[in-house]
């Protein structure tokens, strides 16, 4: 039996835009998605999740995976937590070059899925890595990293940039720029993030980006200027620039820009959009929405607890937390 974790993430800017080249700031944090990996006799593939956001399920299935059981909970929300679970196991048989191989896995989730925290990257990193080593062909961060990125494009048709998965494997903070992926040092960064018990669909959300792109050159220029708020804000990340609490305004406020411009393609929502308001009126430096949007979780920045506070009584907040950075990415731990 092999276990491995690895850490979501939330985005300090670039979400969308990092799609198309632009460069993005994705931050690990400590809530993490454990995989365990048993080997089985045959081709089957037996998967138990006790905490996906869902009630938990468990399916059984060999070959086709087009051929799924019945299970008591929301069939979008199970088909997208198995597809990168099934992605994660091609990718594991592939690189092991074990085709057909079976397993028992397990998953257990901190992270909510589908709600911006990277909950889908940390299940196809702590997969690939656990599945890799139950076959006897471990693989290091980077190759975890790439293997989990094929995953995830596969499910999202082609759809995803390296970043999220990227995150996950080395953990810390990194910055992504198409294939050009490194991790980075950051000043110590207060995150507060607030739930709103959502998820969005990332593949109809970015192809959602992609057709106003294509359609109106104004939401290409967008796309654009949040790469130039991302370049803008890595100097402030600069290890050799002294921080100060001028920096932690500074980099709050190309937060604030970053959403208005996410706002703009139309990934927003009012409950993130709500969220948004009661921390930067609680006196954030500043709040975005992190990961695709159309729900789920905004990030804040405040080393105050007022963000925390206000956020728990906003309507429409169902859990806000504090977010340490995650420095380890993929954890074996056994
Ligand atoms: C989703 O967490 C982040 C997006 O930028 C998609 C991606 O980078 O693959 C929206």
């Amino acid at each position: 039996m092999t276990v491995s974790s690895a850490p979501g993430k939330v985005y300090l800017f670039g979400e969308h835009a990092v799609v198309y080249g632009e460069p993005a700031v994705p931050c690990a944090i400590e809530r993490r998605a454990t995989v365990t990996v048993e080997r089985r006799d045959d081709d089957h593939v037996r998967v138990r999740a006790s905490d996906l956001s869902l009630n938990g399920f468990t399916v059984e299935y060999a070959g086709s995976t087009d051929d799924r059981p019945d299970v008591d909970v929301p069939a979008p929300l199970v088909e997208a937590a198995m597809g990168y679970i099934d992605a994660a196991v091609e990718q594991a048989r592939d690189a092991a070059d074990a085709p057909g191989v079976g397993f028992d896995i397990t998953v257990e989730s901190e992270i909510p899925l589908g709600a911006g925290l990277g909950s889908s990257a940390a299940v196809t990193v702590a997969g690939i890595d656990a599945a890799t080593r139950a076959l006897g062909a471990p693989l290091s961060a980077e190759a975890v990293a790439d293997r989990a990125y094929r995953a995830e494009s596969m499910v999202q048709d082609g759809q995803a940039s390296r970043a999220d998965t990227f995150c996950s494997a080395v953990g810390g903070a990194v910055r992504i720029e198409g294939d050009d992926c490194r991790a980075i040092e950051t000043p110590n960064l207060p995150f507060v993030v607030g739930f709103d018990g959502g998820a969005g669909d990332t593949g109809e959300l970015v192809a959602g980006v992609r057709a106003l792109k294509s359609e109106y050159g104004f939401a290409d220029d967008t796309v654009t200027a949040i790469g130039d708020i991302v370049r803008t804000g890595e100097r402030l990340l600069d290890p050799e620039v002294d921080t100060d609490a001028d920096t932690l305004v500074e980099l709050g406020r190309l937060m604030d820009f970053n959403h208005g411009l996410l706002e703009a393609l139309g990934v927003s929502s009012r409950s993130l959009d709500s969220m948004v308001w009661a921390a930067r009126e609680a006196g954030a430096h500043g709040a975005k929405l992190t990961g695709a949007g159309g729900g789920g979780c905004i990030v804040a920045l405040d080393p105050t607890p007022e963000t925390l506070t206000a956020l728990r009584f906003t309507p429409g907040c169902d859990e806000a937390f504090r977010a340490e950075l995650a420095t380890d990415g993929v954890r074996r731990l056994e």
